[in-house]
């Protein structure tokens, strides 16, 4: 027995929010290509270990202590950020010019800067050394000695850096539009996740609902498991226990695409159960009781018209450098948008943060009920028991190859999208020319000439 819902028309692009006739034949490209199960990789135009020329959330500014500086990876490269009873954040590669030791292990006495814990040489935001504690207070080496800066902005509480080679952006150019909505407020979640940042990104955006959040009772933690069980799912109208689930899609439908980012819904989706004839049966087998009605959700197709950012409503959505929403939200309080932002960390380790945004609620009731749905419902069961227990363990490290050839599918098509079209809009392709360890890499990459002034000493200088 299968039920149709939605749309029946054709896949592709519907032309909402289109901007310009080359990003309209992207959709339809990327459609057409999915039909031939293509076999575009993950880092074909991708680049392992993220896209270079943009800003990405590093970590809270209360993490940062007047005196105690605070390290992060990113992109493979190790960085320290400190500020030293200044206001501004900085931040600097973490291995100190004089003979590489962590600055991270060492303090801030001075505001603004931080004092390398082995032998006192002090930087400051630029990664200038200022002083040498222990040496002759007009050392030559003040003024000669020189570390990376990255350049850091601050929004929300969070400190975000560039990891770009080239001029930085405006920070508000790579933040996500609904959190600079004032009438908007979002909680954050922040987890390392075994996983390079592409899978979770594919993830988003690769209807994979339907079967890995199918679970029947049991499996939502049932009698084996009951810490593991989700409520959610009971009621749920996207994956539901007592509702008529998605037996299957028929295709994915590109609904809104500009220079950063690609939106899609699902077409022609069956409720109940679908025959396949190539194993003579239908699925999903077990029905279970299905005494609640069938409920529009995003992953069927329906959903409220506009969505939080302004544009048609969603079912998935993927923008760059690496972020990805899951549900659109709407104007209405009550809903949200869930936005997860990979920041690569090593190939392996993503640190992911997750913005449940919504409007903010106007008085202190609604506060702090809102903030009781998050902490003992939605985080709990959505991004807990469904995003970390079971999506990330698909994909964690060692359960997904990378390296081998892959053969996308037509629920892939937004994925192929990212992979190929977005990819090539990307600011790296843009100012360089390619994207670092892909397979089409930089052809004009900025080498940064003055970051360490060669001052080579005169034998007289050196001593014995
Ligand atoms: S290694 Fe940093 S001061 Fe010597
Ligand atoms: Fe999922």
């Amino acid at each position: 027995m299968v039920e149709q819902n939605g749309r029946s028309g054709s896949n592709g692009t519907n032309g909402h929010g289109i901007n310009g006739a080359k990003l309209a034949d992207d959709a339809e490209r990327a459609w057409q290509e999915a039909q031939g199960a293509t076999s575009i990789g993950p880092f074909e135009y991708v680049p392992p270990l993220g896209f270079r020329e943009y800003w990405y959330p590093a970590l809270f500014k209360k993490e940062i202590g007047p005196k105690k500086p605070k390290f992060v990876k990113i992109m493979d490269e190790d960085i320290v950020f400190f500020r030293g009873k200044a206001e501004k954040v900085h931040a600097l590669f973490d291995w100190c010019p004089h003979r590489s030791a962590r600055l991270s292990q060492g303090e801030s006495l001075f505001p603004g800067t931080i004092t390398c814990e082995y032998h006192g040489y002090t930087f400051d935001g630029e990664g200038e050394c200022v002083a040498g504690l222990i040496d002759d207070p007009n050392t030559p080496l003040v003024g000669k000695m020189k570390g990376k800066s990255y350049p850091t902005a601050e929004h929300g509480g969070i400190v975000y850096v560039w990891m770009g080679e080239t001029e930085p952006v405006p920070l508000e150019e790579d933040l996500p539009p609904e959190i600079l909505d004032d009438r908007n407020h979002w909680y954050n979640r922040v987890k390392v996740w075994d996983a390079n940042w592409t899978e979770p990104v594919n993830q988003g955006i690769d209807y994979h609902e339907a079967y890995l959040h199918r679970r029947e009772f049991n499996y939502m933690g049932g009698w084996t498991k009951p810490w593991r069980f989700k409520f959610h799912n009971l009621f749920s109208k996207e994956t539901p226990f007592f509702r008529p689930r998605v037996a299957n899609y028929g295709g994915v439908e590109i609904t809104y695409e500009d220079e950063k980012r690609v939106c899609s819904n699902p077409t022609n989706v069956s409720f109940g159960e679908s025959y396949h004839p190539g194993v003579d049966d239908t699925w999903p087998k077990k029905r279970w009781y299905m005494f609640l009605p069938k409920r529009a959700g995003r992953l069927s197709g329906g959903g409220p018209p506009t969505s939080l950012m302004g544009i048609p409503a969603f079912a998935h959505c993927v923008e760059l450098p690496s972020k990805i929403r899951t549900g659109s939200g709407s104007e209405k309080p009550a809903t949200i948008v869930k936005m997860r932002w990979m920041v690569p960390v090593t190939f392996e380790t993503s640190r992911v943060w997750t913005y449940t945004i919504g409007r903010r609620p106007k008085s202190i009731l609604g506060r702090i009920y809102k903030y009781l749905w998050y902490k003992l419902w939605y985080e709990p069961n959505s991004l807990v028991r469904v995003n970390e227990w079971e999506d990330l363990v698909t994909f964690q490290k060692g359960r997904l190859r990378y390296d081998l050839p892959q053969k996308l599918s037509t629920l892939d098509t937004v994925v192929i999208y990212f992979r190929r079209h977005l990819a090539l809009r990307s600011r790296d392709v843009q100012r360089l020319g390619g994207t670092y360890g892909s397979n089409h890499p930089p052809t004009h990459a900025v080498v940064e000439s003055d970051a360490v002034e060669s001052s080579e000493p005169t034998l007289a200088q050196v001593g014995d």
